[in-house]
């Protein structure tokens, strides 16, 4: 059973919304909730098992490493994830929490409908004796639907933090921190920053896998909003900004194209090789990310990355 805080109302009318603005602006944009529909959440699981894609398993390496340590230093009595997707990895850490003894019950949230239900089937089945409770929900506004209770863990893995915006994160960090209570903890995990000879593969794979998810996104728009994108002229762009650090992710078209957007009632024009651009992942630095913590009021406790330094996993306590 899921617990729907956003319904297909609800997505309908945000989708309207983003496109509506994204596609006036300039350059052009489309905000990244919008890939993971049930196609986008398994181009993105094909994504994890991906040779140049690291950030998986070295996120599942350091989890395997801690997962005891961090139910013993936290003795979460419930664990939520946010952005849970298959909640594949989390598997480690709800199996160190049952064996400690203190877990009653786990909560995991996303946006994608499919991927939650399917992640919280499995979990019911082989975690008999544990309350799993899905929530289909936006993790930058619902976090006011998280479950009471005390000393809570709330996992965000993935890196995923880095999609969100500079602005968006301090705006997540601190709402999540409002939410909690002093002592209660944020296990996240973040992409390290590296030489991008090794990010750039990770967004842009020789299988053509991340290609086909970030024209999913169009294909999402199409569907939904009776558009007439030529998805197929859309061509996958991966840079590297090196001010920023991160990963930049467009869709190039190599032909002018006039969108007819029925829903809205919109057409727009895009020139020969005009970018609409998708998303960002960010890649930190432990002082930076420090930093951003401590503003929001978590202090970080520990961090740990995999033995080569690509990825970290941060244990951080809500302070104050
Ligand atoms: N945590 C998983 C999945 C990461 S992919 C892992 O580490 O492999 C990012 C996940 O976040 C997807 O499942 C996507 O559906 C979800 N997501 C993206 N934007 C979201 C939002 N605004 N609110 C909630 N979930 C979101
Ligand atoms: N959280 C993932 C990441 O930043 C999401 C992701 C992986 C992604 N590959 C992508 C998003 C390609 C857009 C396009 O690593």
């Amino acid at each position: 059973m899921l617990e729907i805080h956003l319904d297909e109302h609800d997505l309908d009318r945000q989708l309207r919304t983003d496109v509506a603005l994204g596609l006036a602006a300039t350059p052009k944009w489309l905000p990244p909730k919008w890939f993971y529909d049930a196609r986008g959440s398994e181009l993105f699981e094909e994504i994890t098992r991906l040779p140049e894609y690291y950030p998986t398993r070295a996120e599942r390496a350091i989890l395997t490493e801690r997962a005891a340590a961090i139910a013993r230093i936290t003795e979460a009595k419930t664990l939520v994830e946010l952005g849970s997707g298959s909640s594949e990895k989390t598997r480690l850490l709800l199996d160190a929490f049952i064996a400690n003894g203190t877990l009653g019950a786990f909560v995991p949230l996303d946006v994608s409908r499919t991927a939650l239900q399917e992640a919280v089937d499995g979990l019911t089945v082989d975690y008999p004796g544990l309350h799993v409770r899905g929530v289909v929900g936006d993790m930058t506004e619902h976090l006011r639907h998280l479950p009471e209770g005390d000393n809570r863990v709330v996992a965000f893995l993935g890196g995923t933090i880095g999609n969100l915006v500079p602005s968006e994160r301090t705006a997540f960090l601190g709402d999540l921190r409002a939410v909690l209570d002093e002592g209660e903890w944020l296990l996240l995990g973040t992409d390290l920053v590296k030489d991008p000879a090794v990010v750039v593969p990770a967004y842009d794979d020789a299988a053509g896998v991340t290609a086909e998810f970030n024209r999913n996104v169009l294909r999402v728009v199409n569907a939904r909003l009776d558009a007439d994108f030529d998805v197929e002229a859309f061509e996958h762009v991966a840079l590297w900004n090196p001010e920023q650090e991160w990963i930049e992710m467009r869709l190039r078209t190599r032909k002018a194209q006039r969108v007819r957007i029925t829903a809205l009632d919109l057409t727009v024009d895009f020139a020969p090789g005009e970018d609409l651009r998708t998303e960002i992942s960010a890649k930190f630095r432990r002082p930076g990310l420090e930093r951003e913590l401590d503003r929001a009021g978590f202090a970080l406790r520990h961090w740990w990355t995999d033995p080569q330094g690509l990825f970290a996993v941060t244990l951080a306590q809500a302070v104050r």
